[in-house]
Formats: structure tokens, sequence, C-alpha cells
């Protein structure tokens, strides 16, 4: 799966990213175009390499533990998955732990999909088709957004204007996690057949700094196999938490 292996085609970001950048649209377009023509399953969210699924949703499943243990969340209402595609992640971590889920993707056949694919409309609120570059979130909603191998593939800019209207849509204590791949050597990586960039860990915990946003846990994914990017598990907070409302 080239998003998240080392070795795969991609290139070093800053030529990539300047030219890119002039034209976010045509990043997203191109994302558009690869994700609606993946196969709708759990092989075509992991890009070709379904072993990831039971690794991948016993990490998230514990690391929600810790959330949960150490008080960091600690209310199980709302929850947001952010890039939803089928809804893998809905259906095997948040569904497990939420009153509710709502999803929010680009592609509407993966919406579309995940109804067969979840194979219950018990727990599962709104649906939303949308570029999360442009998606606000309802207002003081969610205990949780996670937002799992999405990330890259929105600039920096629309990354922090994301994460910012994140922080409206969090009900107090809420908690935004971010779960991705990450580059090494401090290098971000564009792919191209996807538009989507790879990010050393250092930039994504500055572009979450910018957007008013603060580490409160965060712990690496185990049990992939050798050769992909590292994946780090982000739980974040708003600097200036979000308050009850008086009424
Ligand atoms: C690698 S898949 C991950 C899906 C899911 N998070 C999972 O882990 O199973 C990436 C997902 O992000 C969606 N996506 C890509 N660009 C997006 C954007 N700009 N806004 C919202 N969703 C996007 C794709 O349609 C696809 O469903």
């Amino acid at each position: 799966m080239r998003r998240r292996t080392e070795s795969g085609s991609c290139s070093e970001a800053p030529g990539a990213i300047n030219s890119d950048i002039e034209n976010p649209h045509k990043v997203y377009e191109k994302a558009e175009t690869f994700w609606s023509r993946c196969t709708q399953d759990e092989d075509g969210m992991l890009g070709g390499i379904p072993s990831l699924h039971g690794p991948d949703v016993v990490g998230s499943t514990n690391f929600l533990k810790i959330l949960k243990k150490n008080l960091i969340v600690t209310k199980f209402d709302n929850a947001l998955d952010c890039g939803a595609g089928i809804g893998r992640v809905t259906k095997h971590v948040l569904m497990n732990s939420f009153d509710s889920v709502d999803m929010v993707d680009l592609v509407d056949e993966l919406v579309a999909t995940s109804a067969d694919y979840i194979g219950t409309d018990d727990g599962i609120g709104e649906k939303f088709v949308e570029g999360l570059q442009t998606f606000e979130p309802p207002i003081q909603k969610y205990d949780v957004v996670w937002i799992q191998w999405v990330s890259g593939q929105l600039t920096d800019q629309d990354l922090t204007s994301f994460l910012q209207r994140c922080i409206k849509g969090l009900a107090p204590n809420g908690t935004i996690v971010i779960k991705e791949s990450v580059s090494a050597g401090g290098k971000t990586l564009y792919h191209d057949s996807d538009g989507c960039w790879t990010r050393p860990e250092s930039l994504l915990l500055k572009i979450a700094q910018n957007a008013g946003l603060h580490v409160v846990h965060k712990t690496v994914q185990t049990g992939f196999p050798k050769g992909l990017f590292a994946v780090k598990m982000i739980a974040l907070k708003p600097v200036h938490p979000v308050e009850e409302d008086d009424d």
C-alpha cells in the first residue's frame, strides 16, 4: 500500500507542495477521483493491506480505554468519524464505546456502502458527504472527534482551519484524536496518486498547536508489518476549553 509504505513512489514535499498549494482544488479533485475508484471494503480503506485491520482495531480500542481510564474522555454520547469511508473505524472501534457515531467523508459512494458494511442503523447518527476542508461539525456535539488516515489529505492551512472548526464541535471536555502515518527524518512526502501528504510528527503537532490544541496523550501503533510508516495516535484538547452551556 503506497500511502503507508516508506518505500513507495512519492516525492519530498517542497516542490510538490509549492505547486499544489497554489491550487489545492486540484489535489482535492485527485483525492476524490482516487477514493471513489477504490474498492469499497476493508482492503480499499487500508490501501491493499487488509491485515492491518486487526491490529489497528486493537490499538485504537486500547487507546480509547486508556483515555477513559485517565479521565481524558469522560462522556461517551457522541463521536464523529472523519474520513470515515465505509465506516470501518465507526463499526469496529467507535460504536463499541459511543451511544451515537456521526460519519463524514468526501466520497458519496463510500458513505452509501457504509449502511451495508455496518449492518445496522442503531448507534449511527448523521452521515455527512463533504470534504473536511470545508466541513463544519455541528457545534458542541462531540465527546470525541476521530480523524484517522485522512489528515494527510488536507493542506497544512486547511488542516489547521479544520481542527479549529473541530474544536467548536467539541462538547465540554471533548477530545480530538488524530491517528496518522508519520514520516521519518523530518520530511513531508507528497503522494501524487491520491493527492496526499505524509507529514513528520513534529509538523502534525505544530499544526495542531497552531489550531489551538495541546497533546494530552499519545502512543505509537504496534503490530503492523515492517516497512510501513510509523502510525501515531494523538489525543488533543483545546488550549482554551469549551465551556458548558448555562441552560
Ligand atoms: C485511507 S482511507 C481511511 C478510511 C478510514 N478512516 C479507515 O481508517 O478505515 C481515507 C478516507 O478519507 C476519505 N477522504 C479523502 N480525502 C478526504 C477529504 N478531503 N475530506 C474527507 N474525506 C476524505 C476517503 O474517501 C477515504 O474514505
